[in-house]
């Protein structure tokens, strides 16, 4: 049983998620949770009307700003007091199609990193620091061993906010902080950040030296390089928030 968040889920491929989950028994998506630019006016107005107990929208313009994503979150909290079990960061500003080195460009460059890189890292930050961004509430997989409580993976004491982790996850005492996946779908938090192919640094290798047989006049340069620095960040993510791994253990998956 898990909470869902899509960011920008009012039209394209946000919208079609939000109706996949729908699509999925409501014993297993029983809330999903849907942001958009505006209040309504859009195509996900007759999906949240249809669906009213399980679909709710929360307003948020801009992704990449850090007052409103805060002012979402708060929100959120109302809606959702035990927090997001998925983020899916879909939000992105896909155009216009702007070219590097022109100032236009570069410019442009400035936006589409704020949407398609600081924003996905901004929306996990602001649910993970307000202890939002939570493991199902489902039991534990079987064979799963947790740290007691008050002590990290790594060894560390003292109070959660030092090294942030689901303390009421974690109850149950261990001795042993390393675990072998076993396949199960991981009991952790999951974070997807909605990445491009243009993103791919092999992939403009080859354009740069001509052997792509991919059209060049559909890549954007800029666009690919806010989904590259996006790739970045989520590799990143992953390495710094493994304690959340460690602990529902895990090393795949998960944020
Ligand atoms: N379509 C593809 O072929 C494709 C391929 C690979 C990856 N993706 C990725 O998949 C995701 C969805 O793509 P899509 O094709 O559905 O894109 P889309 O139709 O352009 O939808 C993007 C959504 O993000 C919103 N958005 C733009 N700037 C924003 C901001 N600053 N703050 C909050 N929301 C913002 C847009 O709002 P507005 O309605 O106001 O514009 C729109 O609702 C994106 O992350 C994209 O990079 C798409």
């Amino acid at each position: 049983m898990s909470t869902a968040l899509i960011t920008s889920g009012s039209r394209g491929i946000g919208l079609a998620l939000v109706r996949q989950l729908l699509a999925r028994p409501v014993t297993k998506y029983p809330l999903i949770l849907v942001t958009s630019r505006t209040a309504g006016g859009d195509e996900l107005e007759p999906v949240v009307a249809a669906n009213a107990t399980r679909v709710k929208r929360l307003v948020l313009p801009d992704v990449g700003n850090v007052e409103q994503v805060k002012a979402m979150v708060s929100h959120l909290k109302t809606l959702a007091p035990k927090g997001v079990n998925i983020l899916i960061n879909n939000a992105a500003r896909v155009g216009p199609p702007a070219r590097l080195p022109s100032l236009s460009g570069t410019i442009e460059l400035r936006e589409q990193l704020n949407t398609n890189a600081f924003g996905p890292a901004l929306v996990v930050s602001t649910l993970w620091s307000s202890n939002l961004l939570r493991a199902p509430p489902n039991a534990p997989p079987k064979g799963i061993n947790f740290p007691p409580p008050n002590v990290s993976p790594h060894g560390h004491s003292g109070p959660r906010e030092e090294w942030g982790y689901e303390f009421e996850q974690a109850r149950a005492p261990t001795s042993a902080p390393h675990y072998e996946p076993t396949g199960d779908i991981p009991n952790v938090p999951i974070v997807v950040n909605l990445w491009s192919t243009q993103g791919s640094l092999k992939w403009t290798g080859e354009l740069w030296e001509g052997g792509s047989t991919r059209d060049d006049l559909i890549f954007h340069p800029v666009y690919a390089a806010s989904k590259a620095a996006l790739s970045g960040v989520s590799m990143q993510l992953a390495r710094e928030m493994r304690v959340s791994h460690e602990v529902y253990g895990r090393r795949l998956g998960g944020c």
